[in-house]
């Protein structure tokens, strides 16, 4: 006797489950203060967390990882940039197949050189970890959103990550990582949006041409942007804003002359030293993005500057007690 349809054991369909202790999970976005691009060969970089950064919230159903500020939605199987990084991250971590989804929320602007796709892998392998019931450890974190960051920029040097990971200010380099400065103080920094998107990718690979083209030239600007790293380290420690503003400007000189600066950059930073700043540059990959620029006492004065300029502006703070 064959059972009939009502008799016959039910499959209800099931969606994929995250693990009990799933949870939304955050990572910082950075500023660099001094040292990018020399940083990918070999020189430390100062450069501090924010206190803006990513949020990236387990969704259940299939494992999509959907970033509604990009109109994006990928599988980890698909060919865009942003479904390779994810699956970068995923082969990184060997997870075959996690058991829900992902939702982006990013509070603070993508595109701009503030490290938001290094904090959005980080904090993506930081709610990884308890949906699929793995405990993670600051080893896998850096791991994982390097393979996820090569895919986004290319040559990267790890200090985006690297500072999305551990939060705080320091100074990083290719060899030790990151290590945690002793800031006596905030560092007060108004941060402006050229309004074009930086270029990390495509300036890093015009280093390396120029790199290639004139090898003694170039090297020698890098150990300058050391020297000047040596120097801001050296400022920060003794709270002589003068002296950091003063490297900063010469950074910016450098990096100019590495073309990895822009016309809306170099007009920001003349803007902000009109304004009475110490010292402005670019922060991050350059090619547009943001400014940063160091004012004390004259904050209000660089952000009505930039803002009466119609560039996106605000104030913000590394290193102690930020
Ligand atoms: C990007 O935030 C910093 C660069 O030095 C690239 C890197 O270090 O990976 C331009």
């Amino acid at each position: 006797m064959t059972p009939r349809a009502a008799d016959a054991p039910q499959k209800t369909p099931t969606q994929p489950r995250a693990a009990a202790g799933a949870r939304a999970a955050f990572a910082p976005g950075k500023v660099i203060l001094l040292g990018e691009h020399a940083v990918v060969y070999g020189v430390p970089a100062l450069a501090g967390a924010l206190a803006a950064g990513v949020r990236v919230k387990p969704a259940p159903g299939a494992p999509t990882l959907c970033v509604p500020a990009w109109g994006l939605a990928v599988d980890p199987a698909e060919a865009p940039p942003l479904a390779r990084a994810y699956r970068a991250i995923l082969e990184a971590l060997a997870i075959e197949r996690p058991p829900c989804g992902f939702e982006v929320e990013f509070e603070l602007p993508t595109g701009a050189g503030l490290g938001s796709s290094a904090a959005l892998s980080v904090a993506l392998v930081r709610a990884l970890g308890p949906a699929c019931g793995r405990s993670l450890e600051r080893a896998d974190e850096l791991r994982a959103a390097m393979a996820a960051e090569s895919v986004f920029h290319g040559r990267a040097s790890g200090i985006d990550h690297a500072v999305a990971a551990h939060g705080g200010f320091g100074r990083f380099t290719r060899k030790d990582g990151f290590q945690p400065l002793p800031a006596p103080r905030p560092i007060r920094l108004v941060v402006g949006h050229t309004g074009r998107a930086r270029d990390t990718q495509g300036r890093v690979m015009r280093v390396a041409e120029i790199e290639r083209e004139r090898p003694d030239e170039t090297r020698l600007r890098f150990a300058a942007i050391g020297a000047l790293v040596e120097r801001a380290e050296r400022a920060i420690g003794s709270g002589d804003l003068d002296e950091l503003g003063a490297a900063m400007n010469e950074n910016q000189r450098e990096l100019e002359a590495l073309e990895v600066s822009c016309p809306e950059i170099e007009a920001l930073c003349r803007e902000a030293r009109g304004a009475g700043a110490l010292g402005a540059k670019l922060t991050g990959g350059g090619g547009g993005g943001c400014v940063i620029a160091l004012a004390p006492d004259r904050e209000e004065a660089v952000l009505a500057a930039w803002r009466g300029a119609g560039h996106e502006a605000f104030v913000t703070a590394v290193g102690a007690g930020a």
